[in-house]
């Protein structure tokens, strides 16, 4: 078991919805070149001390199943980037909302910067938290920032 500064067991769910699978090549100027793999590399190398569970899927019902997961478990908070489905799934809002645990929706680009679509974000109601436009740093950012209020909270 990994413990925390505070000797506190901190776990971590990351789930990435549709498409940043392809990071590293996809739209490398709006995502940046570091695959999802790097990235994951980097902050499990970065964040020893936390226990960071990641998922991806592009698959609207597995993001679901597994935010549903959270219930009645070990996870004690989720980062999510639903990507796509950002601007369309009620069903992942929906699941965010039956989840207790504090909840961070991130973004690698600024979607208020971008097409119009992308600046309706239905399923950030879900959660309390949100973060966008730091490029794929917005994921070492999020897990900072979660350590932060978990620490502050327990
Ligand atoms: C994204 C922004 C979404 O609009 C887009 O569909 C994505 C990635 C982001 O991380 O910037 O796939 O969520």
């Amino acid at each position: 078991m990994t413990q925390n500064n505070n000797g506190v067991e901190l776990n971590l769910l990351v789930i990435n919805g549709p498409n940043l699978n392809l990071l590293g090549t996809r739209e490398p100027d709006v995502y940046g070149s570091r695959t999802l793999k790097d990235i994951e590399e980097e902050i499990t190398k970065e964040f020893s001390s936390l226990n960071i569970e990641w998922f991806q899927s592009n698959n609207e019902g597995e993001i679901i199943n597994k935010i549903q997961s959270c219930m009645n478990s070990h996870v004690d908070a989720l980062i999510i980037n639903p990507a796509a489905f950002s601007h369309t799934s009620v069903g992942i809002l929906d699941s965010l909302k039956a989840i207790t645990i504090p909840k961070l929706e991130v973004h690698i680009s600024n979607t208020n910067q971008r097409e119009e679509f992308r600046k309706n974000k239905v399923t950030a109601m879900g959660s309390d938290y949100l973060m966008e436009g730091f490029g794929p740093d917005v994921y070492r950012l999020a897990v900072s920032n979660i350590k932060f209020i978990l620490e502050n909270k327990k």
